[in-house]
């Protein structure tokens, strides 16, 4: 880490109480609880099987998220667009991280992860929505549509577009 990062990083961590240690805390518990969660769970089951590498990757992220420390370097929009979420999934998914967060840190830690983690989370909402073909208007959420008689794996729409939608996954 190159010095100005370094002094940013430690001022963050002397303002919130946020360490690596923390981090690796927060997100073994956090990814414990969304093993365990019904909405969640089933999702990650199906694309990770070696949870370690998954795990070590989190703390690169949290670490560059939360004190900018420049250690992640993946592409999570690129994972998460095709995944067959809505916002229920997404609000699930703040709900266990912001319960796990106020579980194990003080209140400016708490803060500073869950206002980060919002932020990103609409931001994948967005991209994972335009990857089904939905444009949202600011404000508008990205909703499951319910087609039993489907074979897909989820169908999806915003309310205002769900025939265009429903049109453009039409199976054979
Ligand atoms: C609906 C909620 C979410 C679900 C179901 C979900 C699911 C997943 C899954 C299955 C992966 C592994 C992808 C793969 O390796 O193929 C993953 C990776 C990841 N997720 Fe999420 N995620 C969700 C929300 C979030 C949010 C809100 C954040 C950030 C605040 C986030 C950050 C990441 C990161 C950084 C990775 C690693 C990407 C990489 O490999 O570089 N996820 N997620």
């Amino acid at each position: 880490m190159n010095e100005r990062r370094e002094k940013i990083s430690r001022e963050i961590s002397e303002r919130t109480g946020i360490t690596e240690e923390l981090i690796e805390r927060l997100v073994r518990r956090f990814y414990d609880r969304v093993r365990a969660d019904a909405v969640l769970g089933p999702v990650f089951a199906e694309r990770i099987t070696d949870w370690e590498p998954h795990l070590q990757q989190m703390f690169a992220f949290w670490s560059s998220v939360a004190l900018k420390t420049g250690r992640y370097h993946g592409r999570p929009m690129q994972k998460h667009a095709p995944l067959p979420v809505s916002s229920d999934h997404i609000d699930r998914w703040l709900d266990l991280f912001e319960e796990t967060a106020r579980e194990l840190c003080c209140e400016a830690a708490a803060d500073h992860f869950v206002e980060q983690a919002r932020n990103i989370a609409q931001s994948l909402e967005m991209g994972i929505a335009q990857f089904q073909g939905v444009m949202l208007a600011p404000g508008e959420r990205l909703t499951a549509v319910d087609n039993p008689g489907s074979r897909a794996p989820a169908w999806f729409a915003c309310r205002n577009l769900s025939s265009t939608i429903l049109a453009q996954k039409a199976m054979p």
